[in-house]
């Protein structure tokens, strides 16, 4: 399963650099008023640019990427790097969204690669591809936001979801499948746990700025 093509993804990537350079320079007056931290600030570069190297190679399917780039960093074989990721648990996840701040990132680059064009550049689901009728998660709501960290259940629903799909069957621009689609095919297990991680930390910034739960 393939949504992003080559093109419009290097599109996003420029228009995603020149963006991000503007909101660095801005973040210190936004940080201060703003809730949960966007993407821009969550993600530090070099893993945004590392993890393009590998998804370009690959075609853009991340598991292929995940598992090059693994091999490159923790010295053993793709082969190996998939065998491993295989046994991680599907119910617990391994990254904690408080502490791990590379996990985070590495969790946002995914999300702003694979999920930003439905769930939206601020995580509350209005992205460009978002059918009308079939609108993607809002991550920022108090109910999302307190069954992810109050509730521990949340994020092992969420990874089911996000490996199997979810919803109606609906017809895309470019493909007929579930609202949610499934990643099984396009993410290692590792990446689901970054990503999950991501939008975990979205709740933990939203509590420090003490956003009001609706
Ligand atoms: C093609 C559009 C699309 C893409 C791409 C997409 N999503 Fe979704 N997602 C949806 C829609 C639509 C729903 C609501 C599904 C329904 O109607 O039940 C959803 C639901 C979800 C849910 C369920 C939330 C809950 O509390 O029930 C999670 C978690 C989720 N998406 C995560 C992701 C992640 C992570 C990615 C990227 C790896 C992603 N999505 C990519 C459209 C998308």
């Amino acid at each position: 399963m393939r949504y992003e093509n080559g093109t419009a993804f290097s599109h996003w990537n420029v228009v995603g650099h020149r963006w991000g350079m503007a909101l660095v320079l801005l973040a210190p007056i936004l940080g201060s008023c703003a809730g949960p931290q966007p993407l821009h600030v969550a993600i530090d570069p070099q893993d945004e640019s590392t993890y393009l190297r590998f998804a370009n190679d690959a075609n853009l399917n991340g598991r292929v990427a995940f598992a090059n780039w693994m091999s490159e960093e923790r010295g053993i074989s793709p082969e190996e790097v998939l065998r491993l990721d295989a046994e991680l648990s599907s119910t617990r996840n391994p990254f904690d969204a408080y502490r791990d701040k590379q996990a985070v990132s590495r969790g946002a680059v995914i999300y702003r690669i694979h999920c930003f064009r439905c769930h939206g550049d601020d995580a509350r689901g209005h992205g460009p591809a978002t059918l009308a009728d079939h609108p993607a998660n809002d991550f920022k709501t108090f109910s999302s936001r307190f069954a992810a960290t109050l509730h521990r259940g949340a994020p092992r629903k969420w990874f089911r979801v996000i490996r199997d799909g979810d919803g109606d069957v609906v017809q895309y621009p470019d493909e007929k499948t579930t609202a949610m689609p499934a990643f099984s095919q396009t993410l290692a297990r590792e990446q689901i746990w970054l990503v999950i991680t991501y939008l975990q930390s979205l709740d933990m910034h939203a509590a420090a700025d003490g956003v009001e739960a609706r």
